[in-house]
């Protein structure tokens, strides 16, 4: 991260400031970076929400917020002085004048600044929001605006959405955040891939059998339902985050380290996914919501009883929270290779990785050999490894097994791995904008998922339940089972036996 390029003075204005992304990772993360010298004295955090608190209130929240996270709290005093509050109601028609004389006060006289409109709100927001933006007078030249995900629930409210801040917002000052984007070991895959000479000859359908891309939660959506029952794990994960990934691994050699040129390849990727609608979505991806079961070691609700949530409705009984797809790339390099996508709440494991699984030995002269596999761990434990077949030592009858090259990011490096929002804000503050999405990749990504979702919604099935603290329901092993092929952590299980 560049130190240099972030320490301007800004104004970064969040929208939702009081909440739970606010709080969850913004906050802490701005939070770090001053601690690591990245804001210039002068930068300033405008958090606008409708809760009425005060400067002071804010600052003693974001106290107690830190201090019950954990967080290192020295030079605290520094950070707090950065923070303001503004108790604002935008929902209503012509706004909220009182508020945006507020925002408009704060702002005056600091037009040279960066100005940044982090947008942590819903997504049918952010075109009426940034319309009261511009009727306010605070669009200046140098500001930008951030969109959190999910971009609309298909493509062509994402389009709608993307048009509206289009009017007042160009592309190049619109920063479409994907977090998985600013994970440290995503942005690894990049380097693993091309500044290493020895994988690319054999990246590709000669000497690949087939990719998995799991993320992974033990995390239920206690208090969440208002929002996932109108997501679900398609439209949460893996129309965003793990469409990312699956481009990041079959994406063709960029000519430059550059924004257009990254993710022009990106958008080459989705746009050559194999649609799969009607019967196909039946074949080729599944569908669960977790029931009670055991996490850890303590019990806890299904979906539909989780606490502090809302009664559930037709919605909440239908909506996924797994899912698992067979994907295919159609062209030349991945013809055939199956790209087995899956995520899921209240998995038996956290663990976001990626398992290229490479063909077997064209001959093979010992019993008891299984192929290589390359696996890279975004999370947790950072790191990449090799899984290699070695002669296990002994005299007698030549015995193999899998074993692994690793290498660790932590013992690697040593030192804190950075929170992807560090990353992501010092990004939109310098005015970056290689690791977020263009608008056209957003909407291949929807292009792609809208006619699964509409085949699931069409079918009127819901989904298949699946106990809590179980790697998912039944047809998400059958997905690879039907072509003799099974999860990673299956197969260790198999292996460890
Ligand atoms: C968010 C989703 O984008 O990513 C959440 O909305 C999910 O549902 C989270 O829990 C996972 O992020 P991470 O960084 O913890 O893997």
């Amino acid at each position: 991260m560049s130190a240099a390029l972030s320490r301007r003075p800004a104004d970064l204005v969040i929208f939702g400031g009081t909440g739970d992304l606010a709080m969850r990772k913004l906050i802490p993360a701005l939070q770090h970076c001053d601690r690591d010298g990245l804001l210039a004295p002068q930068t300033r955090i405008i958090a606008m929400s409708r809760s009425g608190l005060t400067d002071a209130d804010f600052r003693g929240k974001v106290h107690a917020e830190l201090a019950e996270r954990g967080a290192d709290l020295r030079d605290l005093g520094r950070f707090l002085g950065r923070l303001h509050h503004v108790s604002i109601d935008v929902s209503g028609d012509g706004g909220d004048a009182r508020g945006w004389a507020r925002v408009r006060g704060l702002l005056a006289g600091h037009e040279q600044r960066d100005r940044v409109f982090y947008l942590a709100s819903p997504p049918m927001t952010f075109g009426p929001f940034c319309r009261e933006l511009r009727l306010a007078g605070l669009v200046t030249p140098s500001s930008r605006v951030v969109l959190e995900k999910p971009l609309g629930r298909n493509l062509e409210s994402a389009r709608r959405i993307n048009d509206e801040v289009g009017e007042i917002f160009s592309e190049s000052q619109t920063f479409r955040i994907d977090h998985y984007l600013g994970k440290e070991t995503v942005q690894n895959l990049l380097v693993l891939r091309f500044a290493n000479a020895f994988l690319e000859p054999i990246w590709n359908s000669l000497w690949i059998d087939h990719v998995q891309i799991t993320v992974a939660e033990t995390v239920g959506t206690p208090g969440r339902r208002g929002y996932y029952d109108h997501a679900g794990a398609m439209r949460d994960m893996v129309q965003n985050h793990l469409l990312q990934l699956l481009c990041l691994v079959a994406m063709e050699p960029p000519s430059r380290n550059d924004r257009e040129a990254i993710r022009d390849e990106k958008v080459k990727v989705l746009e050559s996914l194999r649609p799969i609608s009607g019967t196909e979505a039946d074949r080729f991806t599944v569908r669960g919501q977790y029931t009670e079961g055991i996490a850890g070691d303590r019990r806890v609700p299904g979906y539909l009883d989780e606490p502090g949530s809302t009664p559930p409705t037709r919605a909440s009984r239908q909506v996924e929270t797994f899912a698992a797809i067979r994907a295919e790339v159609k062209n030349w390099r991945w013809a055939g290779v199956p790209f087995y996508l899956r995520t899921g709440k209240r998995m038996p494991t956290r663990c976001s990785e990626i398992v290229v699984q490479f063909k077997d030995v064209p001959h093979s002269i010992f019993p008891g050999g299984s192929p290589n596999k390359l696996v890279l761990r975004l999370q947790p434990s950072e790191g990449i490894q090799m899984h290699i077949m070695a002669k296990e030592p002994g005299a007698g009858e030549v015995a193999l097994r899998p074993v692994p090259l690793e290498l660790s990011f932590g013992k690697a490096f040593g030192g804190r791995v950075p929170d992807a929002y560090e990353r992501l804000l010092m990004d939109v503050l310098a005015g970056n904008p290689t690791l977020f999405m263009r608008r056209d990749e957003v909407e291949a990504a929807w292009r792609w998922i809208d006619p699964i979702l509409a085949t699931w919604e069409a079918t009127g099935t819901p989904p298949e339940p699946y106990p809590a603290g179980v790697a998912g329901p039944p047809g998400a092993r059958e997905l690879l089972g039907r072509s003799g092929r099974t999860w990673h952590e299956e197969l260790e299980e198999e292996v460890a036996l």
